[in-house]
């Protein structure tokens, strides 16, 4: 046990709390260690994982549990361990997923159902959701009301939609985890939940069928720590004791947390510790990440002071310390008190704080610890924006000194100084009017007025994790003008966030301006005018005009239902002073003046009713969308059972394990012995000379021990760092680093924080001179002709005579352009290995790969030994999707040579940011197009130009011009040319991510047809129509692959689709609803996909052991794609022949194991979505081989007995010495190798034409799985990869800067899909086409041919930007928006809204003052 330190009476030298129901002592904490890194370095529970490590993702949820000693209430918490640190837990109590059930005693329910409800693939975020769903249902069933039937919580269906809110998920896109957490819900219709291993399709769904949850079955709180909380109070009750753990942890360095529990101690300790970090939830550590060390926390949460929350008749002050989850409660509990229109303020401030990160933040993140940061670092808060706007104000200790100050006062001064305590912040509940401002006297207003007030924040999600681009709050105080009947300004306050500014500003000249007027359009028009002027551009914040039009928008939105001219009369004023929200405006008035209710409208009108015109963005804080929309869904499919196990819905193999945290990932092996931890230094110039790398002395003080570079690779090993077919890559830098991102060294130290924070601070010296200037930019490798060239069998080929073509055509369209931008994997498990050295220069190692084999080949070579020497393991992936292929393979090298280096054991996990870093993913492209068309939309010849940026290594990129023109071929586009550049840049490597190219290529077309359209002035559905192959044009498009006429499905999958989603009648009602709404715009798209796979050869092994049991290994490695699951299940079908009918039974008995390169050789790689039915076919193969070897055996005893079990056969083999072992390399042939795919998404789309939101209403996807092998893991591909596609098309922004570094580098920046930004209704038809001949048992494959479908929600938002547009065109205004525009991907809210017009606003009132 390492010494310990004490000073001052009352320190207190050991941390208790409970884990798992055990109690945990500890001493010697180093104070900076987060509650994540203690579970995962030094307890067993690895169930908590690091996604990222800045609050915004979720996999690291655990509960925290406190007890609250006087009401003898526990308090049930959902926190990020990644956030919080292990001091803070003192005393309480902490649950793992581990914690709630595991394989041994038993899963919990929650485990039962995320498993039967496939609601886990990867497995990677599960345990976080558990944990997340199961703090909402202790919560829940603590609250009063009747018990709920058994087997259900007390958690209502909204509620369990908005259980996993922030929680990430890459693999699911989230459907059947909201149906797992719907299943616990008292008020659920148990007929809506979707797809699940419970019960059949026509069987009764019944909750007695789900894993029973029993509510209070988990102890959050072991009775044993409330003793010793109990005996802590008595010890020292209300003594001044300053509670303080000390400790000593390594070396020279002290670590001290100090727990002040009064103003006094915290006064006494910081005059102590004047180095100390004040802290209270220590979120600000996943926004402002620290790579340095601090060895004094002092922590507020026990001051009681600051934890108070007083009441008076002003408003509600609470102390800076109080979490935002405790403030939300509070404000709602007295909105309740108050009544809706006196308690609007309240109602609406917490409204907005539940959108505030996520629960798990708020949990733990203060009131004051938000304000502090907006006010100090100039954080982009919400709250500090709509506590300004509601007039709140803070009391303030600046050392001896106390203050109170306006809010405004605050956010202007100079940042706050370490020795500033903020001590309250006091919302004032502005009722009545009188309160409002300082000094304002009863009777200002007229009696009449009434009082406005309404937040808001457009982000890119909804409600999920997501910062605003622009938050805003305003007060109103109006009143009627009896002569005109307009309304009269008494009193204003807008406050904005985050434009223009460092903080929040008050718009005063604005205020000032408007004040005593009245509201008429030509005032509002001037506003909008003086308000681009008040909000001056801020150096530093990016989308200035994005942001200043979103002003101009929630001021609009906020100021325009009041006026007369516009939308017909405005409602009474009343006679009493009181307070009046926006909804209320609604409930009364539409653009045409009539008087309607938004309350009483059905959900599928619910926009639509409140959008006449008036409202602003799905973003904007209106409570109509404070709560989440449920998503629902409906799978259709046929379960056949000609191949009986194959083709059951059976749940994915392991889904119970991943869900309570005991399937293992790499990071999650124990560490051996002496086991070392390394991380990346890598380069910030795009093209240096490398001259000196140095660790800082102080990084070699803390604890790191080597740097491993190019100079430690052994003799007769190479730089090497991976390989494709198209060539290799260096492992480091050697003299000359070419792209920024790329690997210098290794660092390595004893724990992996030190060697992160020793890569961070290491100094790397650069010259430049006389290198030629880095390739930047795809038109600078033009210019240099700086290409990767294509193999000539990996060359497309050109279709028909394109000049004849064009001059067949009525119209052409030429050099049309349109920029496709990249995409990041975002696995939610970086990319790691752990290398250890084995006997006789022989290397270990476990890696999270997709090939395994690759790894294996380029570590020999970089050592310089055999392959046989390296063994490199794979048993689960925490999601690959392409970016754990060549990748991963830099990651495994890297540890291997170090390992090889120091003789040790090293591991490395990238953390989000260094992965983000270093691995690129999708190509970004630049396209031109020119195509020649027909009157009636048939196109008769397209010419694409693609400029690929590949970066500086080719990895697959080569064979992109291939993938792209498989999916440009799915329309007959008569005469098809091309010209695809594969340029090489100083950048970043991108690699294949799902859809590789292909789902560019499928973009390209669509974008093509939209054009066609707009151009035409068609609908885009008929010249898709036009524009679909016959057989007979797809076999000269797809000569290899184009398989039968009868295969060729598309014209079915499309008829199917179009009936099912009664695509034409809400064609109609789309249209409908464009022309009475304004301010909301809807768009229908359908979208085809035709995508061609190939099918590479495969390993297998099946071995029958002696009990009976099976053991199979694959090539194939499990990615959560339910590889494993369909393996097994053909194992079972094929070896099932011996036994007739029982199959099912020997299920239970196949294990597979996971991928090991020494014991099965050729894996290949697992990618290009065929990977699991190969597997499957070399699992059949090598159990014919089995039944071959068994069936004499099988017959001779079957002489003798009625009926022979298994177990009887095998027992009788083994005795006859057959060999029960059987390995294959199925190779296919090589008439079946190509073949195509099938489905269509027809997607509706409303975006809000003030914020550029889009919401998607609905999305049906009709998809080919031939035969499908299980059903509900084709479903779980399709709709994974839908979302996945979602994210790519409208989401995800990859930003890098000129020299090429990523900027989109964590959570915070980089937003994949969350549960509210998915369809809201997700309808999945499996299709079942039957029998294919040339396929494994019929199947086909669905791993990424659905990605490409989302491309429908990019053309429905063109639909419904086409719309405003002609709205736009109609305002009369100078600058006419042509119809036809340019839309690249991704389509996020900014671009959307500029294409919707930044001034569409001021364009519309200019336009109305004109009229008048
Ligand atoms: C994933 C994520 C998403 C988020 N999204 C949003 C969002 O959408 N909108 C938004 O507004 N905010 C958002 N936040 C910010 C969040 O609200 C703040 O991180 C949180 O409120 C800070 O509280 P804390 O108790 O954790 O502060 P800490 O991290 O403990 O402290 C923050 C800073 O304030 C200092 N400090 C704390 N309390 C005091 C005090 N009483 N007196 C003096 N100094 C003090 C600390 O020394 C530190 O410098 C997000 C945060 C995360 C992690
Ligand atoms: S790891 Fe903690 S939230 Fe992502
Ligand atoms: S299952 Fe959710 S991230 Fe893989």
């Amino acid at each position: 046990m390492e010494s310990m330190v004490a000073v001052g009476t009352g320190s207190k030298q050991r941390l208790v709390f409970a884990l798992n129901g055990e109690r945990v002592e500890l001493s010697g904490v180093d104070p900076s260690t987060t509650l994540l890194e203690f579970l995962r370095l030094q307890t067993p529970y690895k169930g908590a994982k690091l996604g990222c490590g800045e609050g915004g993702c979720g996999a690291c949820v655990v509960l925290l549990s406190k007890y609250d000693a006087k009401s003898k209430q526990v308090e049930d918490l959902a926190i990020s361990s990644c956030l919080t640190l292990l001091c803070s837990i003192d005393g309480c109590s902490v649950t793992t997923t581990e914690g709630l059930g595991n394989c041994r005693d038993g899963f919990h329910s929650i485990h039962g159902r995320f498993a039967g409800f496939h609601a886990s693939q990867c497995g990677y975020c599960t345990p976080g959701m558990c944990m997340s769903l199961f703090s909402s249902l202790l919560n829940a069933d603590k609250s009063h009301g009747p018990a709920p039937d058994p087997g259900f919580s007390k958690l209502t269906v909204s509620e369990a939609a908005t259980a996993v809110v922030g929680n990430l998920c890459r693999c699911t896109g989230y459907r059947p985890i909201i149906d797992a957490c719907k299943s616990f819900a008292q008020d659920v219709d148990m007929e809506d939940l979707g797809l699940n291993s419970f019960w059949k399709k026509g069987e009764v769904a019944d909750v007695k069928k789900l894993p029973l949850y029993i509510p209070n079955k988990v102890c959050t709180f072991p009775y044993f720590l409330r003793n010793e909380n109990k005996q802590m109070i008595s010890i020292s009750p209300n003594q001044p004791l300053m509670s303080t753990i000390l400790s000593e942890s390594k070396g020279s360095r002290t670590g001290q947390w100090f727990t002040p529990l009064s103003m006094v101690e915290l006064l006494n300790v910081m005059e102590y510790a004047k180095e100390g970090r004040l802290v209270a939830g220590n979120t600000s550590s996943g926004i402002y990440k620290r790579m340095d060390y601090c060895d004094q926390y002092i922590d507020l949460t026990h001051v009681s002071e600051l934890s108070e929350i007083k009441k008076d008749e002003y408003g509600i002050e609470f102390g800076a310390a109080v979490t935002i989850s405790k403030v939300i409660d509070k404000l709602l509990e007295e909105e309740k008190v108050l009544g809706s229109e006196r308690g609007l303020v309240f109602r609406k401030i917490a409204g907005h704080l539940s959108k505030v990160a996520s629960k798990y933040v708020r949990n733990t993140a203060s009131l004051g610890g938000n304000l502090i940061m907006a006010q100090r670092n100039g954080f982009a808060s919400d709250i500090a924006t709509i506590l300004l706007g509601a007039g709140s104000s803070v009391k303030l200790q600046i050392s001896s000194e106390r203050l109170t100050l306006s809010l405004e006062e605050f956010l202007q001064k100079p940042p706050c100084s370490w020795n500033t305590i903020l001590l309250s912040v006091c919302i004032p509940s502005c009722n009545p009017i009188e309160h409002i401002t300082n000094g304002t006297i009863n009777g200002i207003y007229p009696q009449e007025s009434k009082l406005f007030f309404e937040t808001y924040r457009a982000a890119p999600r909804p409600h999920g994790n997501a910062v605003a681009y622009l938050n805003a709050a305003f007060l109103l105080v109006a009143s009627n003008d009896k002569l005109s009947g307009n309304v009269v300004v008494e009193h204003l306050q807008l406050a904005f966030g985050t434009c223009g500014s460092k903080h929040a500003v008050r718009a005063t000249k604005l205020e000032l301006f408007l004040l005593g007027k009245l509201l008429t359009p030509s005032v509002l028009l001037e506003s909008m005018h003086l308000l681009r002027e008040i909000l001056a551009p801020d150096i530093g914040r990016s989308s200035f005009t994005y942001r200043l039009s979103l002003a101009a928008g929630f001021l609009f939105d906020f100021l325009h239902p009041l006026i007369k001219i516009l939308d017909g009369p405005i409602r009474s004023m009343g006679h009493n002073v009181g307070c009046v929200d926006i909804e209320s405006r609604l409930s009364c008035i539409d653009s045409d003046g009539n008087v309607h209710d938004s309350r009483n409208i059905c959900q599928h009108e619910l926009s639509s009713d409140l959008t006449n015109g008036i409202t602003s963005g799905i973003n904007s804080v209106h409570n109509h969308a404070e709560k989440l929309s449920v998503v629902s869904g409906r799978q259709i499919m046929d379960v056949k059972k000609d191949y009986y196990p194959i083709g059951l819905p059976t749940k994915k193999v392991g889904a119970e394990i991943q869900a309570s945290g005991e399937a293992l990932f790499v990071d999650d092996l124990p560490s051996p012995k002496d086991c070392l931890h390394g991380a990346f230094i890598c380069s910030s110039k795009p093209l240096a000379r490398v001259k000196k790398i140095e660790l800082s002395t102080f990084s070699a003080s803390k604890g790191s021990l080597a740097l491993v570079s190019v100079k430690d690779i052994p003799k007769g090993g190479q730089n090497i760092g991976s390989q494709s077919i198209f060539g290799s890559e260096a492992l480091f830098a050697d003299v000359i680093t070419e792209f920024v991102g790329q690997p210098l060294a290794v660092v390595v130290a004893d724990r992996q924080k030190d060697a992160c924070i020793a890569a961070e601070n290491a100094m790397v010296c650069y010259d430049t001179e006389n290198l030629e200037p880095p390739i930047l930019s795809v038109e600078e490798a033009i210019s240099r002709s700086s290409f990767f060239q294509p193999p000539a069998f990996f060359s497309p080929e050109h279709i028909g005579d394109f000049s004849k073509g064009m001059s067949e055509a009525d119209h052409k369209i030429h050099s049309a352009e349109v920029e496709i931008g990249s995409q990041y994997y975002f696995y939610m498990e970086t990319q790691t290995a752990l290398a250890v050295p084995d006997e006789d220069n022989c290397m270990v190692v476990y890696s999270s790969t997709q090939v395994p084999e690759t790894c294996q080949v380029v570590i020999a070579k970089c050592l310089g030994v055999p392959e046989h020497n390296v063994r490199v393991i794979s048993r689960r992936v925490g999601g690959g999707f392409g970016g754990k292929a060549f990748r991963s393979v830099p990651v495994a090298t890297a540890c291997a040579l170090a390992a090889h280096r120091l003789r040790r054991p090293v591991r490395m996990y990238l953390d989000r940011k260094a992965d983000m870093m270093t691995v690129m993913g999708r190509h970004p492209m630049k396209v031109k197009y020119s195509v020649g068309f027909k009157d009636d939309g048939a196109v008769t010849a397209l010419h694409v130009d693609v400029l690929i940026d590949a970066g500086i290594s080719a990895d697959v990129s080569p064979a992109f011009p291939l993938f792209i023109v498989e999916t440009l071929k799915k329309y007959n586009w008569q005469a098809l040319s091309f010209d695809i550049k594969v340029c090489k840049t100083n950048l970043l490597t991108k690699s294949a991510m799902r859809g590789r190219g292909n789902v560019q290529g499928s973009i390209i077309a669509e974008t093509v047809i939209e054009h066609v359209a707009s151009f035409l002035c068609m609908e885009p559905y008929d010249v898709r129509n036009k524009n679909l192959h016959t057989f007979e044009t797809l076999k000269l498009f797809y000569r290899n692959s184009c398989g039968e006429p009868a295969e060729y499905t598309l014209p079915v999958v499309l008829d199917k689709l179009i009936t099912s989603s009664c695509f034409h009648s809400r064609a109609e009602t789309v249209r409908q609803f464009n022309r009475s709404n304004r301010w909301r715009k809807r768009g229908l798209s359908i979208v085809p996909t035709v995508h061609e796979v190939t099918v590479r050869p495969t390993p297998g092994k099946v071995s029958i052991l002696n009990d009976g049991s099976v053991v199979v290994e694959v090539g194939g490695i499990e990615l959560g794609q339910g590889l494993w699951t369909k393996v097994k299940q053909m194992a079972a079908f094929a070896l099932g022949k011996l036994l007739n009918g029982t199959s099912k039974y020997l299920l239970e008995r196949v294990r597979v194991v996971q991928a090991d390169t020494l014991s099965l050789a050729q894996g290949g790689y697992t990618a290009g979505s065929t990977t699991s039915e190969s597997s499957c076919e070399a699992v059949r193969l090598a159990c014919n081989i089995l039944v071959e070897r068994l069936t004499p055996v099988m017959v001779k005893l079957q002489e003798s007995m009625d009926i022979v079990s298994w177990d009887a056969l095998i027992l009788q083999a083994h005795l006859q010495s057959v060999n029960l072992s059987a390995s294959t390399y199925w190779v296919p042939s090589p008439d079946s190798f190509q073949y195509l795919n099938f489905g269509a998404a027809a997607s509706e789309v409303e975006v809000d034409l003030l914020t550029g939101a889009t919401t998607i209403l609905r999305t049906d996807i009709t998809y080919d799985c031939g035969l499908s092998l299980n059903p509900a893991v084709d479903l779980g591909q399709i709709e994974g990869a839908f979302v996945q596609g979602v994210g790519f098309f409208m989401l995800e922004k990859h930003v890098t800067n000129s020299d090429g570094l990523v900027l989109s580098d964590g959570t915070w920046t980089y937003k994949i899909p969350t549960i509210d930004t998915i369809p809201r209704q997700f309808n999945v038809e499996v299709f079942s086409s039957g029998y294919h001949k040339n396929r494994v048992l019929s199947s086909k494959a669905s791993g990424e041919p659905p990605l490409l479908l989302a491309a429908s929600v990019h053309c429905a938002a063109r639909q419904a930007i086409k719309e405003a547009r002609k709205d736009l065109r109609a305002y009369n205004t100078s600058e006419v928006p042509p119809a036809i525009f340019r839309m690249d991907i991704p389509a996020t809210m900014d671009v959307i809204k500029e294409l919707c017009g930044l001034d569409n606003v001021e364009s519309y009132l200019h336009n109305m003052v004109t009229q008048s």
